[in-house]
């Protein structure tokens, strides 16, 4: 079967500026030929420490940055060859979630109307039904149905974050990206959530990418991890196997650095 999602020796340079007069100097290659494969229900964590590339490399899978050199494909089928309505398809199949969920959700629109957005531009339900899918988000979400009617601003982190996932689930994605989406919540709300996203992973199958700082997080909700360095993945393997015999050195400090056993609780 296809991978889900597939990023095929993908680089992105982004221009260097220096100085005053912002001129020209080179460029960094914030990643540098990476090429991994998000197969149906797989969940991976791509760990590396801050500036090595991993929003980025986000952002280049989900389609919101246009690789420099290589490629992304959705379902085998390249990113930068898709058009109209088969574009608008891909973009149901990969959904995303952020660390910051008050900067990703609009502060003038209520829970409703966030939820009822994916649903109604792809036309999904509406009228009575989409009502009844917004109960259903939410209650996958663990949130109270009342709380369609609040504004951004009047949830707590854990909650809004709940949002932006109930969001992603709304066009039931088969691939979900998480970038940090627990680095600014405190940690037993960013363990909630994490509980979550694996409840939710399970029933539906859903592949996951899951991004973080938090080896311990990733190791608890992921089979395979990636870790990244200087834009590059150094080191794939299944959890248990990178944690016990890690084969690069970085992948090691990362460990020590972490503290791990496997057998506890994120
Ligand atoms: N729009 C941009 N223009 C220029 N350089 C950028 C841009 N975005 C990111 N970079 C640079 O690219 C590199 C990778 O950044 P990226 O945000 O992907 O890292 P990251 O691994 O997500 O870091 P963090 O863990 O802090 O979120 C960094 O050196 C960063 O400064
Ligand atoms: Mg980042």
């Amino acid at each position: 079967m296809a991978a889900v999602l597939e990023a095929i020796t993908v680089s992105k340079l982004y221009p260097k500026r220096r100085g005053l007069l912002q001129r020209w100097s080179g460029a960094i290659r914030a990643v540098d030929q990476v090429s991994c494969a998000l197969e149906p229900g797989d969940a991976v964590g791509l760990v590396g420490e801050s500036g090595c590339g991993k929003t980025t490399l986000a952002k280049l899978l989900m389609g919101l940055l246009t690789p420099s050199d290589g490629e992304v494909r959705v379902h085998g089928v390249p990113l930068g060859r898709l058009r109209g309505g088969a574009l608008k398809a891909s973009k149901r199949v990969v959904q995303c979630i952020f660390q910051d969920p008050l900067n990703s959700l609009n502060p003038r629109m209520t829970v409703e109307e966030i939820l009822s957005e994916p649903l109604l531009i792809h036309r999904l339900a509406s009228g009575g039904a989409r009502r009844k899918r917004i109960e259903e988000l939410l209650e996958t979400v663990g949130l109270p149905a009342a709380y369609s009617r609040r504004l951004p601003r009047e949830l707590s982190g854990g909650e809004r974050q709940r949002v932006g996932i109930a969001r992603a689930l709304a066009l039931e994605p088969e691939a979900l990206i998480c970038d940090e989406p627990i680095a600014s919540l405190d940690l037993s709300v960013g363990v909630r959530i994490l509980e979550l996203l694996r409840a939710i992973r399970r029933e539906r199958r859903m592949a996951l990418l899951f991004i973080s700082h938090d080896l311990r997080a990733v190791a608890w909700l992921c089979e395979r991890i990636a870790v990244m360095r200087d834009g590059r993945l150094l080191d794939v393997a299944p959890t248990e196997e990178l944690i016990r015999h890690p084969r690069h050195p970085y992948t090691e400090l990362l460990i020590r650095a972490a503290a791990l056993d496997l057998d506890a609780s994120p």
